[in-house]
């Protein structure tokens, strides 16, 4: 069966609160008005510093790109997304985290592409998780994935990235 955010619980809901730096940070369901700069965020600083789109040189290449663009927009809109903020409103994106879940039931379609950096991107990504039978391996309905964990670089090294990890696992412990 495709899986659907349960209705059970409110979007936006803040899973995690923390401190870094002496500052009050959350981590909290991305909202409407966070789609767009959190897409900014992953396009400036995911495409120039994730090591495979770093080796690969995505930023010279806007078709790959559209591509991987167009793959975040698409998930965003499962409403799994989170984001970290200041725990205060209004408080930029800081950091983002792309979230999918995967489901016994979902259709599965070959990855095809005629674009050649895409595919090299994409589809070392599908190759992996074509690798292993993760529901046999785990014996799981469905699993947590993501397309895209990405900080602020001038918030890096305080354990923004790790607090988010933290609350993937709160939310997956609730959504079951
Ligand atoms: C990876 C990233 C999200 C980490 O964010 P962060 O808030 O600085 O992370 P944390 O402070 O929680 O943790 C930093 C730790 O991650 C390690 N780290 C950061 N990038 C790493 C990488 N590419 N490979 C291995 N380790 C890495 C750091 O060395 C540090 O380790 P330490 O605590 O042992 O010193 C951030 O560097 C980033 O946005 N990078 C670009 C996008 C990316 O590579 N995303 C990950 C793959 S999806």
């Amino acid at each position: 069966m495709v899986f659907h955010r349960p209705s059970t619980i409110p979007h936006p809901t803040i899973w995690h609160r923390f401190t870094a730096r002496g500052i009050k940070l959350r981590v909290q369901d991305m909202t409407a008005e966070q789609v767009e700069p959190a897409v900014q965020l992953l396009v400036k600083y995911f495409m120039q510093d994730e090591p495979p789109c770093k080796y690969i040189g995505i930023q010279k290449y806007p078709s790959a790109q559209a591509h991987l663009e167009k793959l975040w927009r698409d998930t965003i809109k499962d409403k799994l997304s989170i984001v970290c903020v200041e725990d205060k409103p209004g408080s930029p994106v800081i950091g983002v985290n792309v979230l999918k879940v995967v489901s016994k039931g979902d259709k599965e379609e070959p990855f095809q592409t005629d674009d050649k950096i895409w595919a090299k991107l994409f589809g070392a990504v599908d190759c992996v998780s074509r690798g292993v039978d993760i529901f046999a391996q785990y014996g799981v309905e469905d699993y947590l994935t993501a397309f895209g964990l990405v900080v602020d670089p001038a918030w890096r090294g305080c354990g923004i990235g790790k607090e988010i990890l933290l609350a993937r696992y709160v939310r997956v412990t609730l959504f079951h």
